[in-house]
């Protein structure tokens, strides 16, 4: 069942950034220097949101899945991991000394790679040292990103024993042919197990990730992979869009020789995604998040207070600045982002030699940090009040829009196709239709972004 015009997916099917950040990371330099990394971190006790998130990146797989599109590396040296931790720890003690002991911790997540693929010490030894120096809110979110084919009972009770109450599964797909054609490992133990250990066993919070448009799924593969996910009753599902980025992960080009949905069938399963999970308990967030109708998420979209980061979307209680550790890891500063060095053994021997590892980063100029919140608005709230905006950063109306130079015409040709409706030239509602092109939509308030940018994004759809 297709309820949107074929014509407009042709149309607004372009490449374009998933806005996780404003700007894009593929617009992160150079510039930085040793001495303004240091400010810049200091500097972020002032600014707003106060509470502290902490980003841990793990960039370990056992055996590489060729759809992926992480920054992760196959292991089999032990010695690889350890000295990693290593590094680790010490990277975040360096760091950890300009960071205002005052501010709490609302968020610690562990994503990469495969977190649960190494030692379930290494883990514990990194919470402990976030612990031994900061205080954690009452409501924390310590959060894992899981393989499935190396979860058992033992490393879930673990797992919740050293501190984690969230998990999120990358399931990816139920189907083991198709888990076969993508190089993936099963899960280790029986999945509707796995799901009720996890519950049992105390976690808050179970997330479960799919992917649609990934070689040889149907439509009919898809429906099965929604309602066996719905089965499992999860507070959270995600329905990623599979990004095919071959010219940055070639591994991908051996998926070419397989069968990919087409762009229709692809906007199919989207919708059926949508139709199937609102029609059974379920909210959706952004273009392709869904929870229970009770999440904290849900409640915090329908008050206007969601908020995003690289991790995925959080609320305004759980929102912090993000600081991150490891290789490739991108720390999210209310005026700058800072990324750390994306090669594991530069990024070990730059810790080792003097503490930390950044490569390329990015200062943002209040413009940008206005955009970004204007975004933020679209892809997470689907509503975008510029008056709202202009009040947040002391300014008129009419200085905010010549700051940010929105696409007026475009807009007003989005309104004609239905996706947004215009109130007085100032509030944007996106229409549930519209809920399909939140990026395209984001684009069009995107003055930095230039028409020549194919092969930099993936698609939108
Ligand atoms: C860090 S990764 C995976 C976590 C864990 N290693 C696993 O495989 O379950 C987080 C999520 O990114 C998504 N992902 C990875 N590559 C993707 C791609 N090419 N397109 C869309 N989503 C992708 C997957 O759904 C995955 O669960
Ligand atoms: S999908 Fe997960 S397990 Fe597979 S290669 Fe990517 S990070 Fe590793």
């Amino acid at each position: 069942m297709i309820t949107i015009d074929r014509n407009l997916i042709q149309k607004y099917n372009q490449s374009g950034p998933r806005y996780t950040s404003y700007p894009p990371a593929n617009l992160f330099n150079q510039n930085l220097n040793d001495i303004e990394y240091k400010k810049i971190i200091k500097d972020s006790n002032n600014n707003k949101p106060t509470h502290i998130s902490i980003y841990i990146h793990i960039p370990f797989c056992k055996q590489l899945c060729h759809f992926c599109a992480c920054s992760t590396s196959v292991y089999s040296n032990e010695q690889l991991v350890e000295k990693y931790i290593i590094a680790l720890k010490k990277e975040m003690e360096f760091v950890f000394q300009f960071i205002d002991t005052k501010r709490e911790i609302t968020q610690i997540h562990f994503g990469g790679g495969t977190p649960n693929s190494i030692k379930i010490e290494y883990l514990e030894q990194i919470i402990i040292k976030i612990k031994q120096k900061f205080v954690l809110s009452n409501n924390a979110e310590i959060a894992i990103e899981a393989n499935p084919a190396y979860l058992d009972k033992e490393y879930i009770q673990n797992l919740y024993k050293i501190g984690f109450n969230r998990i999120s599964l990358g399931i990816q797909d139920f189907n083991l042919e198709i888990l076969k054609i993508i190089n993936r490992e099963k899960p280790l133990i029986n999945i509707n197990e796995l799901v009720e250990t996890i519950k049992t066993t105390g976690f808050k919070s179970i997330n479960i990730d799919l992917i649609y448009g990934l070689p040889q799924q149907t439509i009919e593969t898809f429906t099965q992979n929604l309602i066996k996910a719905i089965e499992l009753n999860p507070e959270r599902i995600v329905t990623f869009s599979y990004a095919h980025v071959p010219w940055v992960k070639p591994a991908q080009k051996l998926l070419e020789n397989y069968k990919f949905p087409s762009t229709e069938e692809k906007f199919i399963m989207l919708e059926k995604a949508n139709e199937i999970l609102t029609n059974n308990e379920y909210d959706n967030i952004g273009i392709d998040h869904f929870a229970k109708k009770e999440d904290e998420l849900i409640i915090a979209k329908i008050n206007k207070q969601l908020h995003r980061n690289f991790q995925g979307y959080c609320t305004k209680t759980t929102t912090g600045q993000v600081y991150a550790f490891g290789a490739t890891a991108i720390s999210q500063l209310t005026e700058a982002y800072i990324q750390n060095q994306k090669n594991i053994n530069k990024y070990i021997k730059e810790v080792e030699l003097k503490n930390f590892a950044f490569e390329r980063g990015y200062k943002l100029v209040k413009k940008e940090m206005i955009t970004r919140d204007v975004i933020n608005e679209i892809m997470c709230n689907s509503f975008l009040s510029l008056n709202e905006i202009a009040k947040q950063h002391s300014l008129s109306l009419e200085k905010l829009i010549q700051m940010i130079n929105p696409k007026i015409k475009l807009l007003k040709q989005m309104e004609n196709d239905g996706l947004i409706r215009i109130v007085n030239n100032t509030d944007f509602i996106v229409n549930k239709n519209g809920n399909y092109f939140l990026r395209n939509i984001a684009m069009a308030f995107d003055d930095q972004l230039k028409i020549e940018h194919e092969n930099i994004y993936s698609k939108t759809i």
